[in-house]
């Protein structure tokens, strides 16, 4: 019998509902796709990152763009106090200019920022790293709920990151199940605190992707509006 999770799994712990402002382009799936980025990151900008082993997902390597306090570091920003947004930039931002752009660009206030170097993991392999984050630790009620975005900055058209909702016990859904397209550029944002994720990535090269934590508001919520992709007339 393959890995699924139970009820002892440690995300089914994680809050799920709660007052925080949240975004209605989310409420019905969960995640919202976005249109291709209209810009190339190259190469040099993310392969020069100093990567942290960090596990998080499989066999994974994370470079920190921006943390709590602009310290490499991938720990959670619930170990220095603080909620994930009002980040700094850190030491790797002056290596990745167009990412600290894009970032800034969104307007909305950001958590953590950071790349994402995945090794290849088949199917069965990458359930196993099925989970639900913790974004929203020591976020105040009243403040907007955190979620994360994601740009691909490789090319894996055969990969994809699998979503499940929460059937009525807190366990991943089957019926609900979402492939997102991880083709260079693909972009998209992810209430992962909601859904269960991970990413199962075929080839035989590393999957490098850019993740950033946003507070949902009127910013963020604008910003998903204005690159939303046009439905195709039918
Ligand atoms: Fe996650």
């Amino acid at each position: 019998m393959s890995f699924w999770p139970n009820a002892d799994h440690w995300s089914v712990k994680i809050q799920l509902a709660s007052p925080h402002p949240r975004l209605e382009v989310l409420a019905d799936t969960g995640v919202a796709m976005l249109i291709d980025a209209p810009f190339d990151v190259p190469p040099c900008e993310y392969e020069a990152l100093e990567y942290m082993d960090w596990k998080s997902g499989g066999d994974t390597n994370f470079a920190p763009i921006a943390t709590a306090d602009g310290e490499l570091d991938c720990r959670g920003f619930w170990d220095k106090g603080k909620t994930d947004k009002d980040a700094e930039w850190t030491s790797n931002a002056q290596i990745a200019p167009s990412i600290k752009t894009y970032v800034d660009g969104v307007g909305a206030n950001f958590g953590r920022v950071r790349t994402i170097k995945l090794e290849p993991q088949d199917r069965e392999a990458a359930i196993r790293s099925l989970h639900r984050d913790d974004n929203n630790r020591f976020n105040p009620d009243d403040e907007g709920w955190v979620v994360r975005s994601w740009v691909e900055l490789t090319d894996n058209p055969d990969s994809y990151m699998l979503l499940f909702d929460n059937d009525e016990d807190g366990l991943p859904d089957p019926a609900t199940e979402i492939r997102v397209p991880l083709h260079k550029g693909a972009r998209f944002v992810v209430d992962t605190q909601r859904l269960w994720h991970v990413v199962v990535h075929t080839g035989d090269a590393p999957r490098y992707a850019l993740i950033t934590s946003f507070e949902s508001g009127p910013a963020l919520d604008q910003f998903i509006t204005a690159n939303t992709p046009v439905p195709a007339d039918t």
